[in-house]
């Protein structure tokens, strides 16, 4: 069930332009290229859960837990001790077996969700799961089943999705909430910028905001727009 209350994204200023973060509940997506900042604005909005001492759990259908855990280091993420203590599952699942998940109504990973009190769920990416099904009913009536599964346990989700642009994200109809991360060419240069594409009750911007990608995550600078 999709509450009012709200959930940082916890990625520093931009709860204050959605309305106080993702609604309690709901289902998100975080698309874009390869490269755009996805796992790491995901892995971002488990680590502020994390803090609060709210189990997560992140389940990789693309890297590994050793690696991943590395990649993180970096940013000053201590996984391991989050998992040693429990708040953190990291479920290096492939997407056959989220699909056995689907089909038993929750199973094993509805065991672990009630084990460690599961308030946070990011799945990396959507896009492997999506791609089990020949046909989009399918893929539409399996995700549905997985989100609803989901929220039944009062967890807010966020799903990675590779996407190209704005117009090739899957599933958008399907979830409360897009947010597009944006890696282009200006004038001989990379930039990074995000922009929040939907967000189910909530006034969100209209202009895509320049994003920084360093070693303390993504943040954003809501006061410059880039226009692509
Ligand atoms: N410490 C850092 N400082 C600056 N940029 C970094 C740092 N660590 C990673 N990056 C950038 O972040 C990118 C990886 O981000 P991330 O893994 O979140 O992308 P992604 O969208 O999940 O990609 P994929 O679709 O391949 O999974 C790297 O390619 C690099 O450009
Ligand atoms: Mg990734």
């Amino acid at each position: 069930m999709v509450g009012e209350e709200r959930v940082s994204t916890g990625v520093p200023n931009l709860d204050k332009l959605i309305g106080g973060g993702f609604k309690q509940g709901s289902v998100n997506i975080v698309a874009g290229k390869p490269g755009s900042g996805k796992s790491i604005f995901a892995m971002q909005f488990l680590v502020d859960g994390l803090k609060r001492g709210e189990g997560c759990i992140y389940i990789s259908f693309e890297e590994r837990k050793k690696k991943v855990f590395e990649d993180f280091r970096e940013f000053g993420w201590d996984l391991e001790q989050y998992e040693r203590t429990g708040l953190l599952k990291f479920l290096e699942n492939t997407p056959e077996q989220i699909r056995r998940v689907v089909a038993d109504g929750g199973g094993t990973l509805e065991v672990i969700a009630t084990q460690i009190g599961a308030k946070r769920v990011v799945i990396d990416s959507i896009s492997s799961f999506s791609m089990l099904f020949q046909n989009d009913s399918n893929k539409r009536g399996a995700s549905l089943a997985l989100f609803e599964i989901i929220s039944k346990w009062g967890c807010t989700t966020l799903l990675t999705s590779n996407a190209e642009n704005e117009d090739g994200i899957d599933l958008d109809f399907e979830v409360d909430g897009v947010i597009f991360l944006h890696h282009q060419m200006i004038k001989n240069s990379r930039e990074r910028s995000l922009e929040v594409i939907k967000m189910r009750g909530t006034d969100i911007p209209n202009k895509i905001m320049k994003m920084d990608l360093d070693k303390k995550g993504i943040t954003i600078n809501p006061s410059k727009a880039v226009s692509l």
